[in-house]
Protein backbone atom coordinates (compact mmCIF):
# COMPACT_ATOMS: atom_id res chain seq x y z
CA UNK A 1 0.00 0.00 0.00
CA UNK A 2 2.72 2.46 0.90
CA UNK A 3 4.78 1.66 -1.91
CA UNK A 4 1.41 2.03 -4.29
CA UNK A 5 0.78 5.57 -2.35
CA UNK A 6 4.45 6.53 -3.18
CA UNK A 7 4.67 5.75 -6.82
CA UNK A 8 1.48 7.40 -7.62
CA UNK A 9 3.32 10.68 -5.90
CA UNK A 10 6.21 9.29 -8.18
CA UNK A 11 6.08 12.26 -11.25
CA UNK A 12 6.98 15.02 -8.86
CA UNK A 13 8.99 12.77 -5.89
CA UNK A 14 11.24 14.82 -4.21
CA UNK A 15 14.12 13.48 -3.30
CA UNK A 16 13.49 12.39 -0.06
CA UNK A 17 10.05 10.17 -1.09
CA UNK A 18 12.29 8.85 -3.84
CA UNK A 19 14.91 7.65 -1.07
CA UNK A 20 12.00 6.31 1.12
CA UNK A 21 10.56 4.41 -2.12
CA UNK A 22 13.82 2.74 -2.90
CA UNK A 23 14.10 1.70 0.94
CA UNK A 24 10.65 0.36 0.81
CA UNK A 25 11.28 -1.57 -2.67
CA UNK A 26 14.54 -3.03 -1.29
CA UNK A 27 12.95 -4.34 2.39
CA UNK A 28 9.99 -5.45 0.52
CA UNK A 29 12.16 -7.66 -2.09
CA UNK A 30 14.41 -8.83 0.96
CA UNK A 31 10.44 -9.70 3.13
CA UNK A 32 9.74 -12.00 -0.38
CA UNK A 33 13.32 -13.85 -0.35
CA UNK A 34 14.88 -12.31 -3.13
CA UNK A 35 18.55 -12.37 -2.49
CA UNK A 36 20.44 -9.96 -0.94
CA UNK A 37 23.76 -10.86 -3.07
CA UNK A 38 23.41 -8.74 -6.51
CA UNK A 39 24.65 -10.93 -9.06
CA UNK A 40 26.10 -9.96 -11.98
CA UNK A 41 25.95 -9.90 -15.70
CA UNK A 42 28.23 -13.40 -15.90
CA UNK A 43 26.26 -15.01 -13.43
CA UNK A 44 22.78 -14.61 -15.72
CA UNK A 45 21.87 -17.53 -17.50
CA UNK A 46 21.60 -17.34 -21.57
CA UNK A 47 22.03 -19.26 -24.32
CA UNK A 48 25.61 -18.85 -25.81
CA UNK A 49 26.37 -16.72 -28.64
CA UNK A 50 26.58 -19.30 -31.31
CA UNK A 51 23.40 -21.77 -30.06
CA UNK A 52 21.01 -17.99 -30.01
CA UNK A 53 22.68 -17.54 -33.83
CA UNK A 54 21.56 -20.60 -35.04
CA UNK A 55 18.32 -20.00 -33.97
CA UNK A 56 18.45 -16.69 -35.36
CA UNK A 57 19.24 -17.50 -38.66
CA UNK A 58 19.31 -21.34 -39.02
CA UNK A 59 15.61 -21.89 -37.59
CA UNK A 60 14.26 -18.27 -38.48
CA UNK A 61 14.97 -17.06 -35.43
CA UNK A 62 13.64 -13.77 -36.56
CA UNK A 63 10.40 -14.23 -37.74
CA UNK A 64 9.82 -16.09 -34.38
CA UNK A 65 11.35 -13.73 -32.15
CA UNK A 66 7.76 -13.75 -29.57
CA UNK A 67 8.07 -17.69 -29.91
CA UNK A 68 11.95 -17.17 -28.53
CA UNK A 69 10.53 -15.23 -25.77
CA UNK A 70 8.37 -18.52 -24.25
CA UNK A 71 11.39 -20.52 -24.89
CA UNK A 72 13.98 -18.25 -23.07
CA UNK A 73 11.39 -18.10 -20.45
CA UNK A 74 10.96 -21.65 -20.23
CA UNK A 75 14.63 -22.42 -20.14
CA UNK A 76 16.28 -20.00 -18.42
CA UNK A 77 13.51 -18.35 -16.24
CA UNK A 78 12.22 -14.82 -16.15
CA UNK A 79 15.63 -13.45 -17.43
CA UNK A 80 18.46 -13.72 -19.47
CA UNK A 81 20.71 -12.88 -21.42
CA UNK A 82 21.55 -13.38 -25.33
CA UNK A 83 23.48 -11.93 -28.07
CA UNK A 84 21.80 -10.20 -30.65
CA UNK A 85 24.21 -10.08 -33.23
CA UNK A 86 27.06 -7.81 -32.21
CA UNK A 87 24.11 -6.53 -29.49
CA UNK A 88 24.25 -7.91 -25.90
CA UNK A 89 20.79 -7.92 -24.25
CA UNK A 90 18.93 -8.64 -21.34
CA UNK A 91 15.42 -10.06 -21.72
CA UNK A 92 13.05 -9.56 -18.72
CA UNK A 93 9.64 -11.86 -18.94
CA UNK A 94 8.03 -11.13 -15.88
CA UNK A 95 5.65 -8.29 -14.92
CA UNK A 96 7.30 -7.20 -11.02
CA UNK A 97 10.71 -7.36 -13.30
CA UNK A 98 9.42 -4.88 -16.60
CA UNK A 99 8.18 -2.43 -13.44
CA UNK A 100 11.62 -2.75 -11.58
CA UNK A 101 13.19 -1.36 -15.21
CA UNK A 102 10.47 1.01 -15.85
CA UNK A 103 10.36 2.57 -12.42
CA UNK A 104 14.54 3.15 -12.96
CA UNK A 105 14.21 4.42 -16.70
CA UNK A 106 14.71 8.23 -15.72
CA UNK A 107 13.52 12.12 -16.90
CA UNK A 108 14.32 10.62 -20.31
CA UNK A 109 13.74 7.27 -20.96
CA UNK A 110 15.79 5.54 -24.02
CA UNK A 111 14.38 2.99 -25.99
CA UNK A 112 17.29 1.55 -27.74
CA UNK A 113 20.92 3.11 -28.52
CA UNK A 114 22.19 0.78 -31.16
CA UNK A 115 18.70 0.99 -33.72
CA UNK A 116 19.96 0.90 -37.11
CA UNK A 117 17.23 3.50 -37.79
CA UNK A 118 19.24 6.22 -36.19
CA UNK A 119 22.17 5.00 -38.09
CA UNK A 120 20.06 5.98 -41.10
CA UNK A 121 19.44 9.52 -40.17
CA UNK A 122 22.98 10.02 -39.35
CA UNK A 123 24.28 9.10 -42.37
CA UNK A 124 21.68 11.27 -44.26
CA UNK A 125 21.43 13.82 -42.09
CA UNK A 126 18.14 13.87 -41.03
CA UNK A 127 16.24 15.02 -37.92
CA UNK A 128 14.60 12.61 -35.41
CA UNK A 129 11.01 12.17 -34.39
CA UNK A 130 9.36 10.47 -31.53
CA UNK A 131 10.18 7.05 -32.32
CA UNK A 132 14.05 8.00 -33.07
CA UNK A 133 14.86 10.23 -30.39
CA UNK A 134 17.09 9.76 -28.00
CA UNK A 135 18.67 13.58 -26.91
CA UNK A 136 16.76 13.83 -23.67
CA UNK A 137 15.80 17.99 -24.57
CA UNK A 138 15.01 17.41 -27.66
CA UNK A 139 12.70 14.60 -27.30
CA UNK A 140 11.13 16.65 -24.72
CA UNK A 141 10.17 19.49 -26.20
CA UNK A 142 8.18 17.51 -29.30
CA UNK A 143 6.97 15.53 -26.69
CA UNK A 144 5.52 17.87 -24.58
CA UNK A 145 4.03 19.92 -27.82
CA UNK A 146 2.39 16.50 -29.28
CA UNK A 147 1.32 15.25 -25.62
CA UNK A 148 -1.04 18.66 -25.34
CA UNK A 149 -2.97 17.35 -28.83
CA UNK A 150 -2.38 13.80 -28.76
CA UNK A 151 -2.77 12.11 -25.53
CA UNK A 152 -5.96 13.18 -23.11
CA UNK A 153 -8.96 11.82 -24.75
CA UNK A 154 -10.85 14.74 -24.87
CA UNK A 155 -7.98 15.74 -27.45
CA UNK A 156 -8.77 13.41 -29.87
CA UNK A 157 -12.20 13.82 -29.47
CA UNK A 158 -12.36 16.00 -32.66
CA UNK A 159 -11.13 13.65 -34.64
CA UNK A 160 -14.29 11.44 -34.96
CA UNK A 161 -15.20 13.74 -38.15
CA UNK A 162 -12.56 13.30 -40.39
CA UNK A 163 -11.60 9.10 -39.04
CA UNK A 164 -15.04 8.38 -40.12
CA UNK A 165 -14.71 10.19 -43.28
CA UNK A 166 -11.72 7.35 -43.78
CA UNK A 167 -14.04 4.65 -42.21
CA UNK A 168 -17.12 5.22 -44.64
CA UNK A 169 -14.27 4.83 -47.45
CA UNK A 170 -13.28 1.70 -45.96
CA UNK A 171 -17.08 0.32 -45.55
CA UNK A 172 -17.44 1.05 -49.34
CA UNK A 173 -14.12 -0.60 -50.09
CA UNK A 174 -15.27 -3.81 -48.31
CA UNK A 175 -18.94 -3.58 -49.68
CA UNK A 176 -17.04 -3.65 -53.33
CA UNK A 177 -14.96 -5.95 -52.82
CA UNK A 178 -17.27 -9.15 -50.91
CA UNK A 179 -19.88 -8.18 -53.20
CA UNK A 180 -16.93 -9.06 -56.16
CA UNK A 181 -16.47 -12.28 -54.17
CA UNK A 182 -19.17 -15.18 -54.62
CA UNK A 183 -19.43 -16.32 -50.72
CA UNK A 184 -18.42 -12.24 -49.75
CA UNK A 185 -14.72 -13.73 -48.82
CA UNK A 186 -12.66 -10.59 -48.62
CA UNK A 187 -8.86 -12.23 -49.46
CA UNK A 188 -6.21 -10.70 -47.24
CA UNK A 189 -7.98 -8.01 -44.95
CA UNK A 190 -4.95 -6.30 -43.87
CA UNK A 191 -3.90 -5.45 -47.22
CA UNK A 192 -7.22 -2.94 -46.98
CA UNK A 193 -6.49 -2.07 -43.32
CA UNK A 194 -2.71 -1.09 -44.25
CA UNK A 195 -4.68 1.71 -46.59
CA UNK A 196 -7.18 2.33 -43.66
CA UNK A 197 -4.43 2.76 -41.44
CA UNK A 198 -2.18 5.37 -43.66
CA UNK A 199 -5.86 7.28 -45.14
CA UNK A 200 -6.61 7.54 -41.17
CA UNK A 201 -3.38 8.77 -39.87
CA UNK A 202 -2.80 11.40 -43.22
CA UNK A 203 -6.22 12.48 -42.26
CA UNK A 204 -5.28 13.68 -38.93
CA UNK A 205 -1.81 14.78 -39.60
CA UNK A 206 -2.62 17.01 -42.74
CA UNK A 207 -6.39 17.22 -42.24
CA UNK A 208 -6.97 15.93 -46.16
CA UNK A 209 -6.97 12.73 -47.89
CA UNK A 210 -4.35 10.73 -49.72
CA UNK A 211 -6.80 8.20 -51.58
CA UNK A 212 -5.83 5.09 -50.18
CA UNK A 213 -9.20 3.92 -50.33
CA UNK A 214 -9.91 5.08 -53.76
CA UNK A 215 -10.80 2.80 -56.37
CA UNK A 216 -7.16 3.48 -58.05
CA UNK A 217 -4.55 3.99 -55.27
CA UNK A 218 -2.31 6.70 -56.07
CA UNK A 219 1.24 4.49 -57.02
CA UNK A 220 2.85 6.76 -54.48
CA UNK A 221 0.46 5.48 -51.84
CA UNK A 222 1.43 1.86 -52.78
CA UNK A 223 4.99 2.24 -52.55
CA UNK A 224 4.97 4.15 -49.46
CA UNK A 225 2.89 0.92 -47.60
CA UNK A 226 5.32 -1.25 -49.37
CA UNK A 227 8.59 0.71 -48.50
CA UNK A 228 7.38 0.51 -44.50
CA UNK A 229 6.81 -3.15 -44.94
CA UNK A 230 10.41 -3.77 -46.82
CA UNK A 231 11.72 -1.57 -44.20
CA UNK A 232 10.35 -3.80 -40.97
CA UNK A 233 11.76 -7.06 -42.28
CA UNK A 234 15.09 -5.29 -43.17
CA UNK A 235 15.33 -3.73 -39.31
CA UNK A 236 16.22 -7.10 -37.48
CA UNK A 237 18.43 -7.89 -40.51
CA UNK A 238 20.66 -5.14 -40.26
CA UNK A 239 20.45 -4.73 -36.45
CA UNK A 240 21.71 -8.46 -36.35
CA UNK A 241 24.35 -7.77 -38.93
CA UNK A 242 27.22 -6.27 -36.90
CA UNK A 243 28.46 -3.41 -39.14
CA UNK A 244 31.58 -4.75 -40.91
CA UNK A 245 29.32 -7.78 -42.82
CA UNK A 246 27.28 -4.52 -43.96
CA UNK A 247 30.01 -3.51 -46.12
CA UNK A 248 30.64 -7.11 -47.44
CA UNK A 249 26.47 -8.15 -47.94
CA UNK A 250 25.00 -4.53 -48.83
CA UNK A 251 21.77 -5.47 -50.22
CA UNK A 252 19.99 -5.57 -46.48
CA UNK A 253 21.50 -1.58 -45.72
CA UNK A 254 20.70 -0.75 -48.91
CA UNK A 255 17.56 -1.70 -49.33
CA UNK A 256 16.93 -0.57 -45.48
CA UNK A 257 18.26 2.74 -46.64
CA UNK A 258 16.37 3.25 -49.74
CA UNK A 259 12.59 2.82 -48.36
CA UNK A 260 13.39 5.40 -45.44
CA UNK A 261 14.68 7.71 -48.11
CA UNK A 262 10.96 7.23 -49.91
CA UNK A 263 9.43 7.53 -46.84
CA UNK A 264 11.14 10.76 -45.48
CA UNK A 265 10.47 12.00 -49.45
CA UNK A 266 6.43 10.72 -49.37
CA UNK A 267 5.86 12.98 -45.66
CA UNK A 268 8.15 15.89 -46.69
CA UNK A 269 6.47 15.92 -50.12
CA UNK A 270 3.07 15.82 -48.29
CA UNK A 271 4.05 18.47 -45.00
CA UNK A 272 5.03 21.04 -48.25
CA UNK A 273 2.00 20.44 -50.48
CA UNK A 274 -0.31 21.08 -47.18
CA UNK A 275 2.33 23.83 -45.79
CA UNK A 276 2.15 25.61 -49.21
CA UNK A 277 -1.84 25.98 -49.51
CA UNK A 278 -2.05 26.95 -46.02
CA UNK A 279 0.34 29.99 -46.76
CA UNK A 280 -1.86 30.80 -50.05
CA UNK A 281 -4.97 31.10 -48.24
CA UNK A 282 -3.24 33.63 -46.21
CA UNK A 283 -1.97 35.48 -48.84
CA UNK A 284 -5.51 35.70 -49.89
CA UNK A 285 -6.83 36.88 -46.49
CA UNK A 286 -8.81 33.33 -45.78
CA UNK A 287 -8.71 32.63 -42.46
CA UNK A 288 -6.77 29.73 -41.60
CA UNK A 289 -7.97 26.97 -39.25
CA UNK A 290 -5.44 24.56 -39.00
CA UNK A 291 -6.30 21.95 -36.35
CA UNK A 292 -4.81 19.19 -38.20
CA UNK A 293 -1.23 18.01 -36.40
CA UNK A 294 1.15 19.07 -39.48
CA UNK A 295 0.06 22.43 -38.77
CA UNK A 296 0.52 22.59 -35.66
CA UNK A 297 3.66 21.26 -35.35
CA UNK A 298 5.12 23.85 -38.13
CA UNK A 299 3.75 26.78 -36.15
CA UNK A 300 6.02 25.87 -32.88
CA UNK A 301 9.19 27.34 -33.77
CA UNK A 302 11.01 23.60 -34.72
CA UNK A 303 13.09 23.06 -37.05
CA UNK A 304 11.78 21.85 -40.55
CA UNK A 305 14.05 19.26 -40.15
CA UNK A 306 12.70 17.96 -37.12
CA UNK A 307 9.05 18.53 -38.35
CA UNK A 308 9.89 16.45 -41.15
CA UNK A 309 10.88 13.72 -39.05
CA UNK A 310 8.24 13.92 -36.55
CA UNK A 311 5.23 13.50 -39.45
CA UNK A 312 7.38 10.42 -41.35
CA UNK A 313 7.50 9.03 -38.00
CA UNK A 314 4.14 9.55 -36.77
CA UNK A 315 2.99 8.37 -40.90
CA UNK A 316 5.17 5.14 -40.02
CA UNK A 317 3.52 4.11 -36.78
CA UNK A 318 -0.26 4.74 -37.71
CA UNK A 319 -0.10 2.06 -40.34
CA UNK A 320 0.87 -1.30 -39.43
CA UNK A 321 0.12 -0.62 -35.95
CA UNK A 322 -3.70 -0.41 -36.83
CA UNK A 323 -3.90 -3.09 -39.92
CA UNK A 324 -2.42 -5.54 -38.13
CA UNK A 325 -4.55 -5.00 -34.99
CA UNK A 326 -8.06 -4.76 -37.23
CA UNK A 327 -6.88 -7.92 -39.00
CA UNK A 328 -6.88 -10.03 -35.89
CA UNK A 329 -9.86 -7.81 -33.95
CA UNK A 330 -11.52 -9.32 -37.19
CA UNK A 331 -10.10 -12.67 -36.87
CA UNK A 332 -10.79 -13.26 -33.59
CA UNK A 333 -14.35 -11.55 -33.71
CA UNK A 334 -15.37 -13.97 -36.68
CA UNK A 335 -14.23 -17.41 -34.69
CA UNK A 336 -16.19 -16.32 -31.74
CA UNK A 337 -19.92 -15.26 -33.08
CA UNK A 338 -21.20 -15.27 -29.94
CA UNK A 339 -19.14 -12.27 -28.64
CA UNK A 340 -19.59 -10.79 -32.12
CA UNK A 341 -23.14 -10.69 -31.62
CA UNK A 342 -22.16 -9.09 -27.91
CA UNK A 343 -20.43 -5.87 -28.79
CA UNK A 344 -22.79 -5.39 -32.18
CA UNK A 345 -26.00 -5.44 -29.50
CA UNK A 346 -23.89 -3.13 -27.08
CA UNK A 347 -22.92 -1.19 -30.15
CA UNK A 348 -26.24 -1.37 -31.22
CA UNK A 349 -27.63 -0.14 -27.65
CA UNK A 350 -25.10 3.29 -27.72
CA UNK A 351 -26.13 4.23 -30.46
CA UNK A 352 -29.76 3.86 -30.65
CA UNK A 353 -31.05 4.24 -34.34
CA UNK A 354 -27.72 5.86 -35.72
CA UNK A 355 -25.42 4.71 -37.80
CA UNK A 356 -22.33 6.71 -37.27
CA UNK A 357 -20.85 6.37 -33.80
CA UNK A 358 -18.94 9.35 -32.32
CA UNK A 359 -16.14 9.93 -29.79
CA UNK A 360 -18.21 10.23 -27.58
CA UNK A 361 -20.43 7.29 -27.89
CA UNK A 362 -17.50 4.83 -28.14
CA UNK A 363 -16.46 6.35 -24.67
CA UNK A 364 -19.45 4.43 -23.80
CA UNK A 365 -18.75 1.16 -25.11
CA UNK A 366 -16.56 -1.37 -22.37
CA UNK A 367 -16.89 -4.46 -24.34
CA UNK A 368 -15.65 -2.89 -27.26
CA UNK A 369 -12.37 -1.79 -24.65
CA UNK A 370 -12.37 -5.10 -23.74
CA UNK A 371 -11.77 -6.45 -26.93
CA UNK A 372 -9.29 -4.61 -28.35
CA UNK A 373 -7.71 -4.74 -25.33
CA UNK A 374 -7.60 -8.52 -25.05
CA UNK A 375 -6.80 -8.51 -29.06
CA UNK A 376 -3.38 -6.77 -27.96
CA UNK A 377 -2.85 -9.11 -24.86
CA UNK A 378 -2.62 -12.00 -27.31
CA UNK A 379 -1.15 -10.32 -30.60
CA UNK A 380 0.78 -7.28 -29.20
CA UNK A 381 1.62 -5.41 -32.33
CA UNK A 382 4.99 -4.62 -30.21
CA UNK A 383 5.85 -7.78 -28.65
CA UNK A 384 9.18 -6.26 -27.15
CA UNK A 385 9.74 -3.42 -26.02
CA UNK A 386 13.27 -2.15 -25.32
CA UNK A 387 14.98 0.55 -22.69
CA UNK A 388 18.74 1.45 -22.44
CA UNK A 389 19.37 3.27 -18.96
CA UNK A 390 22.40 5.48 -19.59
CA UNK A 391 23.31 7.45 -16.58
CA UNK A 392 23.32 4.51 -13.98
CA UNK A 393 23.74 0.92 -13.47
CA UNK A 394 20.45 0.20 -12.06
CA UNK A 395 19.21 -3.47 -9.88
CA UNK A 396 16.71 -5.66 -11.12
CA UNK A 397 15.45 -9.49 -10.19
CA UNK A 398 18.92 -9.19 -7.59
CA UNK A 399 21.35 -8.68 -10.94
CA UNK A 400 23.15 -5.20 -11.46
CA UNK A 401 22.91 -4.30 -14.91
CA UNK A 402 25.72 -2.14 -15.81
CA UNK A 403 24.59 0.98 -17.59
CA UNK A 404 23.65 1.71 -21.41
CA UNK A 405 22.81 -2.08 -21.40
CA UNK A 406 20.16 -2.98 -23.56
CA UNK A 407 16.90 -4.32 -22.16
CA UNK A 408 14.61 -5.76 -23.92
CA UNK A 409 11.16 -6.31 -22.33
CA UNK A 410 9.25 -9.92 -23.24
CA UNK A 411 5.81 -8.17 -23.39
CA UNK A 412 4.55 -11.47 -25.47
CA UNK A 413 6.11 -13.67 -23.35
CA UNK A 414 4.32 -12.06 -20.25
CA UNK A 415 0.93 -11.29 -21.92
CA UNK A 416 0.62 -15.35 -23.01
CA UNK A 417 1.87 -16.30 -19.49
CA UNK A 418 -0.86 -18.69 -18.14
CA UNK A 419 0.31 -18.15 -14.34
CA UNK A 420 -1.26 -14.11 -15.06
CA UNK A 421 -3.71 -14.87 -17.42
CA UNK A 422 -6.11 -18.20 -17.25
CA UNK A 423 -6.24 -19.93 -20.86
CA UNK A 424 -3.35 -17.43 -21.93
CA UNK A 425 -4.05 -18.41 -26.00
CA UNK A 426 -7.75 -18.11 -25.86
CA UNK A 427 -9.85 -15.30 -27.10
CA UNK A 428 -11.58 -14.37 -24.02
CA UNK A 429 -12.64 -10.50 -23.89
CA UNK A 430 -14.97 -10.73 -20.48
CA UNK A 431 -11.83 -11.08 -18.75
CA UNK A 432 -10.92 -7.40 -19.11
CA UNK A 433 -14.89 -6.92 -17.83
CA UNK A 434 -14.81 -9.11 -14.48
CA UNK A 435 -14.29 -7.21 -11.08
CA UNK A 436 -12.39 -9.85 -9.62
CA UNK A 437 -9.89 -11.00 -12.23
CA UNK A 438 -6.46 -8.51 -10.88
CA UNK A 439 -4.24 -8.79 -13.33
CA UNK A 440 -0.60 -7.44 -12.75
CA UNK A 441 -0.51 -4.06 -14.49
CA UNK A 442 2.51 -5.12 -16.62
CA UNK A 443 1.42 -8.34 -17.38
CA UNK A 444 -0.29 -6.65 -20.72
CA UNK A 445 0.87 -3.64 -21.41
CA UNK A 446 0.36 -3.00 -25.47
CA UNK A 447 1.28 0.37 -25.73
CA UNK A 448 4.09 0.64 -23.35
CA UNK A 449 4.01 2.87 -19.76
CA UNK A 450 5.06 6.13 -18.36
CA UNK A 451 6.94 8.92 -19.93
CA UNK A 452 7.85 7.26 -22.75
CA UNK A 453 4.58 5.05 -24.18
CA UNK A 454 2.84 5.52 -27.15
CA UNK A 455 2.04 8.97 -27.92
CA UNK A 456 -0.48 7.76 -30.80
CA UNK A 457 -2.69 5.44 -28.20
CA UNK A 458 -5.71 7.65 -27.94
CA UNK A 459 -5.90 8.45 -31.57
CA UNK A 460 -5.38 4.62 -32.61
CA UNK A 461 -8.21 3.67 -29.73
CA UNK A 462 -10.61 5.85 -31.64
CA UNK A 463 -10.22 4.76 -34.88
CA UNK A 464 -10.27 0.92 -34.17
CA UNK A 465 -13.58 1.39 -32.34
CA UNK A 466 -15.27 3.83 -34.63
CA UNK A 467 -14.11 1.07 -37.52
CA UNK A 468 -15.16 -1.83 -35.70
CA UNK A 469 -18.14 -0.22 -34.65
CA UNK A 470 -19.30 0.45 -38.30
CA UNK A 471 -18.04 -2.73 -39.57
CA UNK A 472 -20.60 -4.98 -37.35
CA UNK A 473 -23.29 -2.68 -37.92
CA UNK A 474 -23.27 -3.25 -41.46
CA UNK A 475 -21.66 -7.30 -41.56
CA UNK A 476 -21.95 -10.05 -39.85
CA UNK A 477 -17.58 -11.57 -40.16
CA UNK A 478 -17.15 -15.22 -40.54
CA UNK A 479 -13.62 -16.81 -40.88
CA UNK A 480 -12.73 -18.40 -44.24
CA UNK A 481 -14.75 -21.71 -44.42
CA UNK A 482 -11.55 -22.86 -46.17
CA UNK A 483 -8.83 -21.37 -43.85
CA UNK A 484 -6.35 -22.48 -41.58
CA UNK A 485 -5.56 -21.41 -38.28
CA UNK A 486 -3.25 -17.89 -38.66
CA UNK A 487 -0.42 -17.42 -36.61
CA UNK A 488 1.61 -14.53 -35.84
CA UNK A 489 5.34 -13.66 -37.01
CA UNK A 490 8.01 -11.15 -36.26
CA UNK A 491 8.35 -8.60 -38.61
CA UNK A 492 10.36 -5.86 -36.42
CA UNK A 493 6.13 -5.91 -35.48
CA UNK A 494 3.79 -8.53 -34.90
CA UNK A 495 1.69 -9.21 -38.06
CA UNK A 496 -0.08 -12.37 -39.53
CA UNK A 497 2.00 -14.79 -40.73
CA UNK A 498 -0.32 -15.28 -43.54
CA UNK A 499 -3.09 -13.66 -45.55
CA UNK A 500 -6.30 -13.34 -43.51
CA UNK A 501 -8.85 -13.85 -45.40
CA UNK A 502 -13.13 -13.46 -43.97
CA UNK A 503 -16.42 -13.32 -45.23
CA UNK A 504 -18.55 -9.67 -45.09
CA UNK A 505 -21.88 -10.74 -45.04
CA UNK A 506 -24.03 -7.63 -45.60
CA UNK A 507 -26.88 -6.57 -42.80
C1 LIG B 1 -2.72 -0.43 -31.87
C2 LIG B 1 -2.00 0.62 -32.12
C3 LIG B 1 -0.68 0.95 -31.48
C4 LIG B 1 0.08 0.26 -30.57
C5 LIG B 1 -0.22 -1.10 -29.95
C6 LIG B 1 1.25 1.05 -30.28
C7 LIG B 1 2.26 0.69 -29.40
C8 LIG B 1 3.35 1.47 -29.09
C9 LIG B 1 4.38 1.11 -28.16
C10 LIG B 1 4.45 -0.20 -27.38
C11 LIG B 1 5.28 2.12 -28.12
C12 LIG B 1 6.56 2.16 -27.29
C13 LIG B 1 6.22 2.66 -25.90
C14 LIG B 1 7.38 2.62 -24.95
O1 LIG B 1 8.53 2.62 -25.37
O2 LIG B 1 7.11 2.57 -23.74
C15 LIG B 1 4.81 3.14 -29.02
C16 LIG B 1 5.46 4.34 -29.21
C17 LIG B 1 5.02 5.29 -30.10
N1 LIG B 1 3.88 5.24 -30.87
FE1 LIG B 1 2.48 3.78 -30.87
N2 LIG B 1 1.19 2.19 -31.02
C18 LIG B 1 0.03 2.18 -31.76
C19 LIG B 1 -0.41 3.16 -32.62
C20 LIG B 1 0.22 4.34 -32.85
C21 LIG B 1 -0.27 5.38 -33.74
C22 LIG B 1 -1.59 5.34 -34.51
C23 LIG B 1 0.65 6.38 -33.72
C24 LIG B 1 0.63 7.70 -34.44
C25 LIG B 1 -0.39 8.49 -34.41
C26 LIG B 1 1.72 5.98 -32.82
C27 LIG B 1 2.84 6.72 -32.54
C28 LIG B 1 3.83 6.37 -31.64
C29 LIG B 1 5.00 7.19 -31.37
C30 LIG B 1 5.36 8.51 -32.04
C31 LIG B 1 5.73 6.52 -30.39
C32 LIG B 1 7.03 7.00 -29.74
C33 LIG B 1 6.70 7.80 -28.47
C34 LIG B 1 7.93 8.32 -27.73
O3 LIG B 1 8.96 7.68 -27.78
O4 LIG B 1 7.81 9.36 -27.09
N3 LIG B 1 1.42 4.74 -32.31
N4 LIG B 1 3.64 2.72 -29.61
Amino acid sequence: MLQQALRVSGRSASPLIKWVEKWVESATSQKSGAPHQVKSLQEMPGPTVCSFAWDLFAKRGLSRLHELQLEGRKQYGPMWKASFGPILTVHVADPKLIEQVLRQEGQHPMRSDLCSWKDYRQLRGHGYGLLTSSEGEEWQTVRSLLAKNMLRPCAVEPYDGALNGVVADLLAKLRLRCRQSPHGLVTDVSREFYRFGLEGISSVLFESRIGCLDPQVPPETERFIQAINTMFVMTLLTMAMPGWLHRIFSKPWDTFCQCWDYMFQFAKGHIDQRLQEEAERLARGEEVEGRYLTYFLSQQGLPMKTVYSNVTELLLAGVDTISSTMSWSLYELSRHPVVQADLRDEVQGVLRGRKVPSAADVAQMPLMKAVVKEVLRLYPVIPANARVIADRDIQVGGYLIPKNTLITLCHYATSRDEKLFSNPDEFLPHRWLRRDQGHHPYASVPFGVGKRSCIGRRIAELELYLALAQILIQFEVRPDPDGAEVRPMTRTLLVPQTDINLQFIER
